[in-house]
């Protein structure tokens, strides 16, 4: 638990760890930002990570890897059928979930492909408290569609309650009797709820979620991709869990929902994917997927090195003094900027800090892409690369109108155990001078729009010359200083 300081002033959060490997970054001038943010198409996804200083793009498969990891990477057993490696991620899987029937992936949106290819058929309805992007595109590739059913609270943009990820119960229930147990290809469950601030679902909340697919003969999918931030939620937030060890609430969920699925590049701090269940019957069912897309079944897709680091990164998410470094950082950025007036999600979440954008710039209409725009205004503000996760991260409807997004947020991802806390401040600094200057922002338009996942490539270009503004304020302001 938290280190408790003696002057009440200094407390900060404190890693239980420390640094052993660094990586030199750079800090570009103004004007160099400037050009590269334009000649990435005003997308964070094409900017070169030569070129960033804080890259907070993602927490997937950018986490600090812990000296245990790197030694086990090692002793890595490369084989193409057998391999000693997968039998110890199966073990490691074992202790931390208690579950023996495991399939590999090469990261979580393939995992999605499968349980996608497995369950969904045209027509079919999907239930689930949000969507994610890449499980989305699955699911409507395959002529089946998303229903989101979050409760309300959540998409609150500032509130103190603690489960924000909740399901909405009795919506849950109407949805299955509207479409009927038969369409329904599954619900899902998605732990630290990515696309609406990584907000946590209760222990309790689950729980009942699990008991509705029962009584309804529904399969229940747990996406535990950010299942490590929301156990920390649940043991400090929710009183039920508070005298449960981290591996009796894990056990637990693998007992309940039918089938759990994770990218390793989230909770594993590695890279790859792996789909589980207690019940044998369901990975039968996927089983035979993997060769056919992802490669044997004792490796799928994943380099034998990532399945020895997943192996130890799992075991090491039943660490609370591990596990709190993410969320206690996230926190505390959070924190800065509030206290400095800035429109942030609330309560802090798991995975980054995220901005509202449609109050940072509340005038500008969804279709000039306000959280791109202040992802791009930010990027010039300070060398820090965030994501859009706002209507640019949508898709558009199947008549090809804009589907606006619930929030418009730019998300300031945390990746565990990297940044330091000077970094973390630099960070808030900067938002809040962007903040004080946001009647610079302007909008993007689109110069290249991909028909799929648009917001990985897509390019765009400002409307006028607002970055160049931006840019020269920023001269004016800081002078000298990079
Ligand atoms: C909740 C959630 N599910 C699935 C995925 C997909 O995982 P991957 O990036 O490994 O394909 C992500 C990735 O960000 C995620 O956050």
């Amino acid at each position: 638990m938290a280190v408790k300081f003696y002057q009440p002033e200094n407390q900060v959060p404190l890693e239980m760890h420390k640094v052993r490997v660094v990586q030199k970054l750079t800090l570009l001038p103004v004007q160099e930002r400037l050009k590269a943010m334009q000649d990435a198409g005003n997308n964070t996804f094409l900017l070169q990570n030569k070129d960033i200083y804080m890259d907070m793009i993602t927490d997937s498969g950018v986490n600090g890897m812990s000296d245990k990891q790197v030694a086990a990477m090692n002793i890595a057993d490369d084989s193409y059928a057998g391999s000693e490696s997968f039998n110890r991620a199966k073990a490691a899987i074992k202790e931390v979930f208690g579950v023996d029937n495991v399939l590999p992936a090469h990261q979580g949106r393939a995992a999605e492909n499968i349980l996608a290819e497995t369950f969904v058929k045209p027509g079919m309805v999907t239930l689930m408290n949000f969507h994610f992007t890449t499980t989305k595109a699955h699911i409507t590739r395959l002529g089946g569609s998303v229903v989101e059913l979050v409760h309300k609270k959540g998409l609150i943009p500032q509130s103190d309650d603690p489960f924000k990820g909740d399901f909405d119960l009795q919506a849950l229930r109407d949805a299955i009797t509207e479409h009927t147990p038969e369409k329904v290809a599954f619900v899902r469950v998605e732990a630290g709820t990515n696309l609406i601030g990584g907000q946590p679902v209760s222990l309790e909340n689950m729980m009942a979620v699990c008991d509705i697919c029962h009584e309804y003969g529904v399969v229940s999918i747990l996406d535990a991709s950010l299942l490590q931030d929301n156990i920390y939620f649940m043991k400090i937030r929710e009183p039920r869990c508070k005298y449960m060890s981290t591996k009796e609430i894990y056990h637990l969920l693998a007992s309940r929902f039918d089938i759990i699925y994770f990218s390793a590049r989230k909770l594993g701090f590695s890279r790859g994917g792996f789909i589980l269940s207690t019940d044998a019957k369901w990975t039968n069912m996927m089983m035979e997927f993997v060769p056919l897309y992802e490669g044997f079944l004792t490796y799928g897709g994943m380099e034998v090195r990532s399945i020895e680091a997943a192996a130890q990164g799992l075991l090491e998410s039943l660490d609370m003094e591990y596990i709190n470094q993410g969320p206690e950082f996230i926190a505390y950025l959070v924190k800065e900027l509030d206290d400095y007036g800035v429109p942030v999600i609330k309560p802090a979440g798991g995975l980054g800090a995220h901005l509202n954008a449609s109050e940072f710039v509340p005038d500008m209409p969804h279709n000039q892409y306000p959280a791109g725009a202040v992802g791009a205004a930010l990027f010039i503000a300070g060398g820090i690369r965030g994501m859009e996760r706002g209507t640019l991260s949508e898709q558009r409807e199947p008549d090809g109108t804009e589907r606006y997004a619930e929030l418009e947020l730019l998300r300031l991802a945390v990746p565990r155990r990297v940044f330091t806390l000077s970094q973390i401040k630099y960070c808030a600094d900067r938002v809040k001078w962007l903040w004080d200057n946001r009647s610079l922002i302007g909008g993007l338009q689109w110069e290249y729009e991909p028909s799929v996942l648009r917001f990985f490539f897509g390019r765009l270009k400002e409307i006028g010359y607002w970055q160049e503004e931006l840019a020269a304020k920023f001269k004016a302001d800081f002078g000298d200083s990079l």
